[in-house]
């Protein structure tokens, strides 16, 4: 049994934190929690923590005072506060579920959880106190924290809330109190205009603007005492539309104006429409502002003829007809869709994938493509599903690897999770299976192929080396039990699935994927079912963890569209879209279309 000893353990000392803040501006209905969550992943996936602040959905806190009105003559103000204050609680669950859905390890947390104290008037608060102690120990434990804004305890009167618009109250008190390097106040606009842009296409964009400035021109955009709290704390504010690259930034210094950045529309193919694929529509058409969407491709068009949602289509002409910017392949197998991959890149259309087992096996043919179509490829969710490995693994490669080791594998692992409670293994398989998380074929899961596929593409990002997964040594999955699962729980252990690389004192790897039982306190002991957890450590043999959901439709989707949405972000920046035409031989023979698609 692998020991492990948290007093031996070294893991980064400061990660970076994010305050994100949503106003009720972008928060119009329940569905929009899925995009605040993808803008909060965002943030993870670039190796944040994020502190999540939200107001109310747009037009509960206007009710909430109304009904105070109403029923609150002769009342006290202490006992509105506790009335108007009810939206953002709701708000805080709502943002934590979207954050589970997609595998993020989350907090929801209410004010009182960490001594968040106002005082004033109880309508008209102001920040006093803050745990600050206790609110870091939950940024530890999680890593997005998502905390109702606008309220806080009051010593005399209970609760209180800091007027219209406070939820940039505590962004900013929060933000500076635990020293974030970001504090972003997400907005239906993209920045501070001399003018409302709305009413006046002529209004000039802030670039930046200091803090007076800003109480001018900023017109309720942003609440003038946030305003005066960041002054007063030095805190430099990012005012930003959902999703977009650039902000206005509130800081010390003369103002600049900048020109209105208007997003670009980009043209979109989806090839398969499986599970995940099926999420990464619903993404796409939540941004219809950003994505025309292409007939998507499937292998039976007339089983989708009650999808209203696009048309289907099984013709890949058709899927890949007009002018393309971005293909997302999510169409199962290996070759035939690297081979597609490697033409489209070459054409110049960038590529979104999450198959392993087409980047593991053709690694350099599809690069070798997108370097001379001077096109994009991007594969996060090819391993870890929702949890940032890959992204991890490239941002600490350059400063070196040791060692990454991990739980890669969502069916083995939930597989190994309910033998341990007594489920025998074939009705443990039919669920993974019924839950989407197996392959077409789970032998690829239980025999270890489907790890191998995820540390070959690691190897590759981390050390550079080409190790194929057939060069890697597995062990089966197929001879574990609930016996043998039960026999280790009485020894304090766990079975678990890891992957494992390590780069050895004469410049090998040396590569497994092994069963091996982990103490109860091990962190891939907490990674049950479909979660994934994977340890890397750097040269200086400090542990940097990556966790979350590795298999699913929404925690796969989330990581896709993210990839969908920094070529969006890339495209932009570039100054328009280079739609490329794609040739009718580009479409490879897609017989391809019969194999891998997944239901
Ligand atoms: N079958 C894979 C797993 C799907 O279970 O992890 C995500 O790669």
């Amino acid at each position: 049994m692998a020991p492990f000893d948290p007093d031996l353990d070294a893991r980064p000392k400061h990660p970076p934190l994010c305050v994100l803040k949503f106003g009720g501006s972008v928060l119009t209905h329940p569905d929009d929690y899925a995009q605040a969550a993808s803008e909060t992943y965002r943030h993870l996936r670039q190796g944040e923590k994020v502190l999540v602040i939200v107001s109310a959905l747009n037009g509960e806190t206007s009710a909430l005072y109304d009904a105070s009105n109403l029923y609150g003559v002769g009342g006290s103000d202490a006992t509105k506060a506790r009335l108007i204050r009810l939206g953002e609680f709701r708000s805080a669950a709502l943002m934590g579920l979207a954050l589970e859905r997609i595998g993020v390890r989350t907090a929801v947390v209410d004010p009182h959880e960490i001594g968040l104290m106002a005082e004033g008037r109880p309508l008209d608060a102001d920040v006093s106190d803050l745990d600050v102690p206790s609110l870091l120990e939950k940024i530890d434990q999680a890593d997005a924290v998502v905390i109702p804004g606008f309220t806080a305890g009051h010593r005399g009167a209970g609760a209180a809330v800091l007027g219209r618009g406070g939820t940039d109250l505590t962004a900013v008190t929060l933000g500076a109190k635990v020293g974030a390097q970001r504090v972003r106040l997400i907005k239906d606009v993209d920045g501070i205009y001399t003018d409302d842009p709305a009413a006046n296409r002529r209004a000039r964009r802030y670039g930046g603007l200091d803090y007076d400035t800003a109480l001018l021109v900023s017109k309720g955009v942003i609440q003038d005492k946030a305003i005066q709290a960041a002054k007063s704390a030095g805190v430099a504010l990012e005012i930003a539309a959902m999703g977009a690259a650039d902000a206005t930034q509130v800081r010390p210094g003369p103002a600049a104006l900048t020109s209105r950045v208007e997003p670009v529309p980009v043209n979109l193919a989806l090839l398969g429409c499986g599970a995940v694929g099926s999420g990464v529509l619903d993404h796409a058409r939540s941004r219809s502002d950003l994505f025309s969407l292409n007939p998507i491709l499937v292998r039976n068009a007339a089983a989708r003829a009650r999808d209203d949602r696009a048309r289907f289509v099984s013709d890949p002409a058709a899927a890949l007809g007009g002018s393309l910017d971005i293909a997302v392949e999510m169409m199962g197998g290996a070759d035939e869709p690297a081979l597609l991959m490697e033409r489209l890149l070459g054409a110049g259309v960038n590529v979104v994938t999450a198959n392993k087992a087409a980047v593991a096996k053709h690694y350099d043919a599809p690069h070798a493509a997108a370097r001379r179509g001077r096109a994009r490829l991007r594969y996060s969710a090819a391993v870890g599903g929702g949890a940032p490995v890959i992204e991890t693994v490239r941002r600490l490669a350059p400063h070196g690897i040791a060692k990454l080791e991990g739980v890669m594998n969502g069916t083995a692992n939930f597989i190994l999770s309910k033998l341990a409670d007594g489920v025998p293994f074939a009705d443990a398989l039919e669920e993974a299976q019924r839950l989407g998380f197996a392959e077409a074929d789970p032998s690829a899961d239980i025999e270890g192929q489907d790890a191998a596929e995820k540390l070959s593409i690691l190897i590759r990002e981390g050390f550079e080396r080409a190790v194929s997964p057939d060069q890697i040594p597995k062990a089966s999955l197929a001879d574990m039990t609930p016996e043998l699962c039960r026999e280790a729980a009485k020894r304090g252990a766990v079975y678990k699935q890891v992957a494992r690389a390590e780069l050895d004192d004469d410049g090998q790897i040396t590569a497994e994927i092994v069963i091996e039982a982990v103490a109860l306190n091990h962190p891939f002991a907490h990674a049950i079912n479909e979660h994934n957890c994977v340890h890397i450590w750097d040269l200086d043999l400090c542990r940097h963890e990556v966790f979350g959901k590795g298999a699913g439709r929404w925690p796969t989707a989330a990581a896709v569209f993210a990839d969908i949405m920094d070529l969006h972000r890339a495209l932009t920046a570039d100054g328009g879209t280079t739609s490329a035409m794609v040739l009718p031989s580009t479409a490879v023979d897609l017989g391809v279309m019969g194999q891998g698609e997944k239901a």
